[in-house]
C-alpha cells in the first residue's frame, strides 16, 4: 500500500473509532443496557499516542457501585438456576457476537491504550473471543464428587456459584483480561461486576454493551472510576462474594486486606520481573528471538510476563547481543492505527515517566551501560505521544531497583553469568515468582531449571505468553489464584458444598 493510501486508512479509523468513543463517553453497562451511572462526575480518555482526549467515562463511586452490584445480584437469583450448559451455550453465542465486532473493537482498544492494531490488539481481540468459547465449554463441568460411605448413604460434594464477582482489570491488555474474568465468572453462574482501568475503559464498555445482546440483563456489568473511589467500595461491598483481580502487587495487596475482614477468596495476578536465561549451548538464533520476543515490543513491554531480567552466558553473550542489537531498531515505533506499526505508545504520560524515572537511574549507576535505546523516538510526528524507544542496559547491579522492580515499559536489564547454580539463585532472588524462561539444548539443566524456578509459568525453548487452556498465575508478589484452566475455574469460581442424604433404615 502506497504511504497516502495508509495514512488515508489510518484517519478512517482513527475517525470511526473517536465517533464509537464519544458515543460512548458518559455510560456504563448494568441492568441489561448502556446508561448513565449515577454520578455526573467524569474523568477524560486519552489517545496515548497524540495526548488528545477522545472521550470521558463517569467516575463512579460507592453509590454507582451499590446500585450496579445490587442488580446484579438480582440476577445472580436467576442466571445461577439456568441450566450450566444453557449458560455456555449462551457465552459461546457471545463469543460469535464479539468476533463479528472484533476489528472495531481492536481499532477502539488501539485508539485508548496506544498498543498496535497489526501486532496487538488484532490479536488480542481474537484471543478475547477464544477466552470466552473455552469457558463457554466448559460451563457443563462444574463437577463434585461422590464419596464412598455405606449404602443408603450418599456422600457429595456439589459446586455452587459464588454470587457476584467483582472483577477489576488493568490497562496493558483489557480485552484479553475481561474474557479471562468474565468469562470465568459467567461460567461458572455467577453473575459479574468488572471496573474497567482508568486508562482505557471504552472498548470493554463496548464489549459489555455487546454481551447484552445475549446474555440476561444484570448478569454482565461494567462501571469506571478510580481504584479508591470505586474499585475499593467494589471490593468492601458484602453482595460481593470473590474478588479477580489484575494488577500491581502493591494494589493486589491493597485488595486482599479491603476484603479481609467479610473473607472473601481473591484471585490476584499481579507483577512480574522475570528472567530469560541464556545457556552456552543455545541455539544462538533461536535465543536471540526468544530474548526479543520477551521484551513484548508488542505492548511496549508493558507486559506482566515480559523476560526483563536477560541472563547471557559469557560464552555467547557476543553472538546473542549483537543479533538482538540489530533486530530491535527494525520493529517500527509509530501510530498504533497504521497497519505498518509494530511497537505502539506507553499508556499514560505517568507511564513514560516511570520508564524515564528508571532509565535515569541505571544513568546514574557506576558500571552501568545503556546498550541501545534509552530516549524517546526522534520522529517529530510522534512527539505528542508517549512513545519510547527499546532499552536494555547492562552491567546493572543485582540489588539495584532498576533490575527488582516490575517498571513495565520496553527496558530490560542485561546480564553475564558463567555459574548455573549461581545464575539459578539470582533469577530467584527476586520478590517476584511469575514467569521464566531458559534456552538451552540439555535435557537435564531444562529439567534443573524446571524443578529449580521459584515462578508459575516456566518455559524452555519458547517464549510464550497465557491464552486459553494454558493455567497462568504467580507465586509470591506475583499473586494467588490461577486463571484461563477448567481447574482454575471450578477451584476459584465456585465453592464446594459437602452433602449427606442418609437412607439407611436405623
Ligand atoms: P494498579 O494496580 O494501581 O491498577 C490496576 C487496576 O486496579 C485499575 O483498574 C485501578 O483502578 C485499580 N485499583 C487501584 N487501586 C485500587 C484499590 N485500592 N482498590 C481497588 N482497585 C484499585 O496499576 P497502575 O497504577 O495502572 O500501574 C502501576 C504499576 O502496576 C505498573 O507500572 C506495573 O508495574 C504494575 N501493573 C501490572 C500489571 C500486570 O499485568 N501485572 C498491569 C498494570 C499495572
Ligand atoms: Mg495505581
Amino acid at each position: 500500500m502506497d504511504s497516502a493510501r495508509q495514512m488515508d486508512l489510518v484517519m478512517q479509523r482513527t475517525d470511526a473509532a473517536m465517533r464509537e468513543a464519544r458515543r460512548l463517553s458518559g455510560h456504563i453497562v448494568f441492568d441489561g443496557k448502556l446508561q448513565p451511572a449515577l454520578t455526573a462526575e467524569t474523568f477524560e480518555v486519552e489517545n496515548p499516542a497524540t495526548g488528545a482526549v477522545i472521550g470521558k467515562a463517569p467516575r463512579c463511586g460507592a453509590a454507582d457501585v451499590d446500585q450496579v452490584v445490587r442488580s446484579a445480584q438480582r440476577a445472580f437469583e436467576s442466571w445461577r438456576r439456568v441450566s450450566a450448559r444453557e449458560r455456555g451455550a449462551l457465552l459461546l453465542k457471545a463469543a460469535d457476537l464479539l468476533e463479528k465486532e472484533a476489528e472495531a473493537l481492536a481499532q477502539l482498544s488501539s485508539l485508548e491504550t496506544g498498543n498496535a492494531l497489526a501486532t496487538q490488539t488484532r490479536g488480542e481481540a481474537a484471543t478475547m473471543v477464544d477466552i470466552f468459547r473455552f469457558f463457554g465449554g466448559l460451563a457443563g463441568e462444574m463437577k463434585g464428587m461422590t464419596v464412598p460411605r455405606a449404602d443408603g448413604v450418599f456422600l457429595y460434594t456439589k459446586r455452587e456459584p459464588m454470587g457476584v464477582v467483582g472483577a477489576i482489570i488493568p490497562w496493558n491488555a483489557p480485552l484479553m483480561q475481561t474474557a479471562t474474568k468474565t468469562g470465568a465468572a459467567l461460567a461458572a453462574g455467577n453473575a459479574v461486576v468488572l471496573k474497567t482501568a482508568e486508562q482505557a475503559p471504552l472498548a470493554v464498555l463496548r464489549v459489555f454493551e455487546l454481551l447484552q445482546g445475549v446474555l440476561p440483563a444484570g448478569v454482565a456489568n461494567v462501571i469506571s472510576g478510580f481504584g479508591t473511589e470505586a474499585g475499593q467500595p467494589l471490593c468492601e461491598h458484602p453482595l460481593v462474594r470473590k474478588v479477580t483481580f489484575t494488577g500491581s502487587s502493591a494494589t493486589g495487596a491493597r485488595i486482599l486486606h479491603a476484603v479481609a475482614d467479610k473473607i472473601v477468596p481473591v484471585t490476584a495476578e499481579l507483577g512480574g520481573k522475570n528472567p530469560n536465561i541464556v545457556m552456552a549451548d543455545a541455539d544462538i538464533e533461536r535465543a536471540a528471538k526468544g530474548v526479543i520476543a520477551g521484551l513484548r515490543l508488542q505492548r511496549q513491554g508493558q507486559s506482566c510476563t515480559a523476560g526483563t531480567r536477560i541472563y547471557l552466558h559469557a560464552d555467547v553473550y557476543e553472538p546473542v547481543m549483537e543479533r538482538v542489537l540489530a533486530a530491535i531498531p527494525t520493529f517500527r515505533i509509530g501510530n498504533p492505527l497504521d497497519e505498518a506499526t509494530q511497537v505502539g505508545s506507553i499508556i499514560s504520560r505517568e507511564q513514560l515517566a516511570r520508564v524515564e524515572r528508571y532509565v535515569a537511574m541505571a544513568r546514574e549507576t557506576d558500571g552501568a551501560k545503556i546498550l541501545i535505546g534509552g530516549e524517546r523516538p526522534s520522529d517529530l510526528a510522534l512527539k505528542d505521544g508517549y512513545f519510547y524507544t527499546t532499552t536494555l542496559i547492562e552491567g546493572v547491579p543485582p540489588a539495584s531497583p532498576v533490575c527488582r522492580d516490575e517498571i513495565f515499559g520496553p527496558v530490560a536489564t542485561v546480564a553475564r553469568w558463567t555459574d548455573f547454580d549461581q545464575v539459578i539463585a539470582e533469577a530467584n532472588d527476586s520478590t517476584f515468582g511469575l514467569a521464566a524462561v531458559l534456552w538451552t539444548e540439555n535435557l537435564r539443566a531444562a529439567f534443573d531449571f524446571i524443578d529449580r524456578m521459584d515462578a508459575g509459568f516456566v518455559q524452555v525453548n519458547q517464549f510464550a505468553v497465557a491464552e486459553a487452556n494454558i493455567e497462568y498465575g504467580g507465586t509470591k508478589l506475583s499473586g494467588t489464584g490461577r486463571e484461563l484452566s477448567v481447574e482454575s475455574l471450578v477451584n476459584h469460581f465456585t465453592w464446594s458444598k459437602t452433602v449427606i442424604v442418609n437412607t439407611a433404615a436405623q
